[in-house]
């Protein structure tokens, strides 16, 4: 399976960025952890990181001939940006949302996603696991899609 991994605002600075709330590693060092994990073997993972929202579409839209799903992490667009969802309502790929942290449990204003109920399943609040368990739900949607 071609499977996306889209990455967005700020996320590029993990490591660094609020490392009580995110954790210690790098986005590169989570993605290749990611890479690593039984569920990836056999699977081709391409990765994308923007902070800008029409990037973000743009390659939504780039995916919609030669990728089999969508793992993404909106960042903060997760709460309100409806064109990207919109854009992944548009190419409809089975897509999985996640997030490093539980987002029930931070801010009122991260209660809210706007991507969730066009998702597979959300998966929040365990870290770079996350990703993973993400993933695991996505490969199995993907494949009960293609029989
Ligand atoms: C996040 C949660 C969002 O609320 C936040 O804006 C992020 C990261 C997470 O992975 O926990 O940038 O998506």
């Amino acid at each position: 399976m071609n499977i996306l991994v889209i990455n967005g605002p700020n996320l590029n600075l993990l490591g660094n960025r609020e490392p009580e709330i995110y954790g210690h590693e790098t986005l590169d060092e989570i993605m290749s952890w990611l890479a690593d994990q039984p569920e990836a073997r056999g699977h081709s993972l391409k990765y994308f990181q923007s902070n800008h929202e029409g990037a973000i579409i743009d390659c939504i839209h780039e995916a919609r001939h030669e990728t089999d799903g969508i793992l993404i992490n909106p960042g903060a667009y997760t709460h309100y940006s409806y064109a990207i969802r919109d854009a992944l309502v548009a190419v409809e790929l089975p897509t999985v949302e996640v997030h490093l942290s539980d987002i029930t449990a931070r801010e009122s204003f991260r209660r809210t996603s706007v991507i969730k109920d066009i998702c597979i399943t959300q998966v929040a609040g365990h870290g770079k696991e996350s990703y993973q368990i993400g993933l695991k739900y996505l490969l199995k949607a993907v494949v009960e899609r293609s029989n």
